[in-house]
């Protein structure tokens, strides 16, 4: 599919490839680094540079998508496809994060709605999910605003420095009437 800029910001979101391997895990390592557990990883964890290149590499079932201003990378989001026969109508949606500097400008909305756009095309699936640690609430608006509800909290689902976080279940169902 070709890239979908959003002309009003100059921002446009294209797929990761390969080659995007050095910018995207700059931008991972800060969603990492600057609040662990709203992506329930650690820096320490994160695919050192030839592993993400590998990640990045195009797969039936999952891509990376970037929101860039030119050549520079400013947010990620990962939608990926259930696996099994039984659960391939089903998609989630994962790692969005846009660095501090570059938000409330639309890259957020613009890599949700490429990655609904693209699951919306992709034959068979008709649902995504998705989890939000339930302080988030800047994400948690945005995913509301596309239609996603919550319908459930999963407790405790992580913990740091003593501190245990919820996190709200997501869902979308494509192509449902507003
Ligand atoms: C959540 C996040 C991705 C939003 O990115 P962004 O580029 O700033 O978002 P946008 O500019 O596209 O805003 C889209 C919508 O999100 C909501 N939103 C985003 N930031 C907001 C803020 N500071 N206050 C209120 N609403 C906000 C609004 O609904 C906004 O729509 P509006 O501009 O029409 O009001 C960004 O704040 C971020 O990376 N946060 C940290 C990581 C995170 O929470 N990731 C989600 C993990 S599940």
């Amino acid at each position: 599919m070709d890239d979908n800029p959003i002309i009003e910001s100059n921002i446009s979101t294209r797929v990761l490839t390969p080659a995007d391997a050095e910018a995207y895990r700059s931008v991972r390592l800060c969603a990492l680094n600057e609040w662990p557990p709203a992506f329930g990883s650690l820096p320490k964890m994160e695919p050192n540079l030839a592993e993400t290149a590998v990640r990045l590499a195009e797969s039936e079932d999952r891509c990376f998508l970037g929101a860039c201003q030119g050549k520079q990378l400013l947010g990620i989001i990962r939608l990926s496809r259930y696996k099994a026969t039984n659960e391939k109508h089903r998609a989630y949606l994962a790692g969005l994060y846009v660095l501090p500097n570059f938000r409330r400008r639309g890259c957020g909305k613009a890599l949700v709605g490429e990655a609904l756009h693209r699951a919306a095309m992709t034959s068979g699936i008709r649902r995504v999910n998705l989890t939000v640690v339930t302080q988030q609430k800047n994400a948690i608006r945005l995913y509301q605003s596309f239609g996603f509800r919550i319908y459930g909290t999963e407790q405790e689902t992580f913990v740091k420095d003593g501190q245990y976080y919820d996190e709200y279940l997501m869902t979308l169902e494509l192509n449902a009437a507003p």
